[in-house]
């Protein structure tokens, strides 16, 4: 058994935002209360007690957007480095993507994910499945066998489905497996050989921009099409003003849609990237500073539904080519809590209250797993934060293979100093 005293325990499901005793057995949350009594706990099993003054006591995050490049780029990462930077990041659940090499479009590769993240047995790993079959857009994958086999939801990530017939019929698949189609919106004639947000900042630097419309005129075309189907779909990385009108105008009339905004679209914006360093070179690309105010209100007003992290670790020699050149993505797992806390929630741009509420309970409900909740019963997957805790991002700590994230080098504060998956401690800083 194990018994945290005295943590500042949030979990919106509940209704919780105070200080409370959590405490544990074979597993799952067995109470959760104020100045529980000693003696409701005599059952004379071996118990640790945790002083947990001062922390706060979260339910492991659910991180839906994660690149674990297993199979085929085990250079850049794999499910076994990728959930130890999970644990270390406090994310406890993790939905992986499936463009690798090969694609995840059929049974034998969703169920390899699912075997290896049990073995692994740190955060606990769901699969997506490829909506088309090597991604390519042209026919879709068996969705009910690989719903069947493990897969959560199915998405092209990495490309966007240029065929609007072919996006509605994942739709209408969607409704009868009630699996999340999610769409990665991007229309590759507008994006062109562009490497980031078009705009001024673009044009100084000489480079090619993507237009704000090539994510926005794709997430339009979804929602239309979620609410012609009445399909499930899930919109991710959210980055502009047009997507989030056209993700408002789904919502009110009442479709059966949601949207996720990864960290780095919320802290940092096109006049950030420097020219040298490709670790800043992301798609969809870092907003305009207007459209980094309005993520940041549709997140805290609950227009977008959850936070994500699309972690996509990128080998040192790809992401050292010259900006143009160099591989979209960063890695996020190891430094997304501690980035939204010191930039978010430390300035008051985002409550506590919220940020679980968007990085744990409604990816949770959305793709239906358990998890997200400090519910007596719920499994033990808990993170004990330290809001004061600091520390500079650096390659070496990283468990991640990768770290081309653009918050090298910076001292971020707040950090999980431990994380348990079923009552198990998987992660201590
Ligand atoms: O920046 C990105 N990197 N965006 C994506 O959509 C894909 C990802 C990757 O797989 O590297």
């Amino acid at each position: 058994m194990l018994w945290l005293k005295n943590a500042y325990v949030v979990d919106p499901i509940q209704g919780v935002s105070g200080v409370r005793d959590v405490v544990t057995r074979d597993g799952r949350i067995l109470l959760l209360g104020r100045n529980i009594p000693a003696d409701r706990l005599a059952d004379g099993g071996e118990m640790e007690v945790v002083d947990c003054t001062g922390k706060y006591l979260f339910p492991g995050f659910v991180d839906a957007h994660v690149h674990l490049r297993e199979p085929g780029q085990e250079n850049k990462e794999d499910i076994a480095s990728g959930s130890r930077a999970a644990v270390r990041g406090g994310v406890t659940s993790l939905i992986c993507m499936a463009n690798t090499e090969p694609v995840i479009d059929n049974q034998a590769l969703v169920e390899l994910v699912v075997r290896r993240g049990r073995q692994t047995g740190l955060a606990r790993i769901y699969p997506l499945a490829a909506a088309t079959k090597g991604l390519r857009g042209e026919e879709l994958t068996e969705m009910a066998e690989l719903q069947e086999c493990g897969a959560v939801g199915f998405s092209d990530d990495g490309r966007g489905i240029q065929n609007g017939e072919i996006m509605r019929l994942a739709l209408e698949y969607a409704k009868i497996t009630g699996c999340p189609i999610v769409s990665h919106c991007e229309d590759a004639a507008l994006a062109g050989q562009g490497v980031m947000r078009r705009g001024r900042a673009a044009a100084a630097r000489g480079l090619a921009g993507i237009p704000a419309t090539a994510e926005s005129v794709m997430a339009a075309r979804d929602v239309l099409l979620a609410g012609e189907t009445g399909g499930r779909l899930h919109l991710a990385h959210v980055s502009t003003r047009g997507t989030l009108a056209a993700l408002r105008a789904g919502k009110a009339a009442g479709w059966d849609i949601t949207a996720e905004v990864n960290p780095h679209h919320l802290i940092l914006t096109d006049e950030d990237v420097p020219l040298t360093n490709s670790s800043f070179k992301v798609n969809p690309p870092l907003p305009s500073a207007e459209d980094r105010e309005s993520l940041l209100k549709a997140l805290a007003d609950g227009t977008i539904d959850m936070l994500a992290t699309d972690h996509a670790p990128h080998t040192w020699e790809e992401k050292a080519r010259p900006f143009a050149e160099a591989p979209f993505g960063m890695t996020a797992l190891e430094t997304a809590l501690p980035a939204i806390w010191t930039y978010l929630v430390r300035p008051g741009l985002l409550s506590v209250e919220r940020l679980v509420e968007a990085f744990a309970r409604r990816p949770a409900e959305r793709f239906a797993l358990r998890a997200g909740t400090l519910r007596p019963g719920a499994a033990a997957d808990m993170v004990l934060f330290d809001p004061d805790y600091e520390e500079t991002v650096s390659a070496e700590r990283m468990a991640s293979k990768s770290a081309n994230t653009p918050f090298l080098g910076r001292t971020l504060r707040g950090f999980p100093i431990k994380t348990w998956v079923e009552g198990r401690l998987v992660f201590e800083r």
